[in-house]
């Protein structure tokens, strides 16, 4: 059976793409291939553990988190089609020179869930790209600073039993599956939809102490299951790697959330608005689901940091209506 190659699929967008946009993409999804491989060696090569270094937002990076950056950079530096880029892992944008008309950026997570690294449990990488006016300066974080509404495509890339890149462009979401002998990542599912309901959710239950009144009373419904007001047992799972929770949802339902908390109500979430949660709302808005933050739709934050944390209530439509009617 001959399936659709995602080189292809960018070619035949039902809007024409740019071409700017459609190299950004194809090599995006390249270095995603390579990261996976470079995952895979991992130890083998002795690049599994600690790299002995924090990021900006004052976490412990992973030998793989830094090279997983560095093979993003390096690869779109080369390539030539963006005009800036900015990660979790790098304090302030890097700015790309090589390519005067360029008006892409391109914000990522390099490596989403890198506890899971060492133990062999899945990963991915996120990414969002964003327009700007060519020209702009790129060393600045203004030009960043947009809306996830302003997005003109989201995706990740999760490497699990297999190495999957979810993608959306504006007309829905398609998954890609990498055929290990050709290198090529395959169209196999067309159009991923969220059922409106469900009876899965993902929550870090451990931190159930620290949240505020309107999650408790969410989670402590479903969790009464059928005796309680929802009528229904729900099963709970949590992998650790928003990534892996979000394309379990995408996959076959459920809703998933990191709220505020008294731990991270400081910083205003755990999660990163600009490379996790705009890029994961719109894919799941994409897939007819929703997403906010209890209190505002996420695509309509104005940001205000590169490296800006928000709390994150995603997935099934009415299930998200419904914990976001309890913050009220
Ligand atoms: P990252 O590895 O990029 O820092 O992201 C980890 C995030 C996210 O992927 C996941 O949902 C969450 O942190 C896990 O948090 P807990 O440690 O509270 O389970
Ligand atoms: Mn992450
Ligand atoms: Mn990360």
């Amino acid at each position: 059976m001959s399936r659709l190659t995602f080189t292809r699929w960018l070619q035949q967008s039902p809007v024409p793409l740019p071409q700017d946009l459609i190299q950004t993409l194809q090599i995006t999804a390249d270095c995603c291939r390579d990261i996976s491989a470079a995952i895979a060696r991992g130890a083998l090569t002795g690049m599994l553990g600690q790299a002995g270094s924090e990021n900006i937002q004052g976490e412990d990076q992973k030998k793989l988190d830094v090279i997983s950056n560095d093979m993003l950079l390096a690869a779109h530096a080369q390539g030539g089609h963006l005009a800036g880029m900015a990660s979790e892992e790098m304090d302030d944008p890097f700015p790309v020179t090589t390519h005067a008309n360029s008006r892409y950026l391109l914000l990522f997570d390099p490596l989403d869930g890198s506890s899971n690294i060492d133990i062999n449990a899945p990963v991915g990488t996120i990414f969002s790209v964003l327009e700007t006016t060519p020209g702009s300066n790129t060393a600045e974080v203004t030009p960043f600073l947009q809306p996830g509404t302003a997005q003109v495509a989201a995706g990740y890339a999760i490497y699990g039993p297999a190495t999957q890149l979810i993608i959306t462009v504006g007309h829905g979401v398609d998954a890609f599956t990498l055929d290990p002998d050709s290198g090529e990542f395959l169209l196999t599912t067309s159009g991923m939809k969220i059922p409106e309901e469900t009876q899965e959710f993902a929550i870090n239950m451990s931190n159930q102490r620290h949240w505020e009144a309107p999650v408790q009373r969410y989670v402590g419904e479903l969790l009464e299951g059928k005796a309680g007001v929802r009528g229904k047992d729900f099963n709970m799972r949590w992998v650790a790697a928003m990534v892996a929770d979000v394309h379990r949802i995408l996959t076959r339902g459920g809703v998933f959330l990191y709220p505020l908390d008294s731990k991270t109500a400081s910083k205003g979430g755990k999660l990163r608005l600009m490379y996790e949660a705009n890029p994961m709302a719109w894919l799941v808005e994409q897939a007819g689901g929703s997403a906010t933050t209890g209190l505002v739709r996420i695509l309509d934050i104005a940001p205000t940091g590169l490296h800006q944390r928000v709390p994150v209530i995603l997935g099934a439509r009415t299930e998200v209506e419904r914990a976001t009617s309890y913050h009220a």
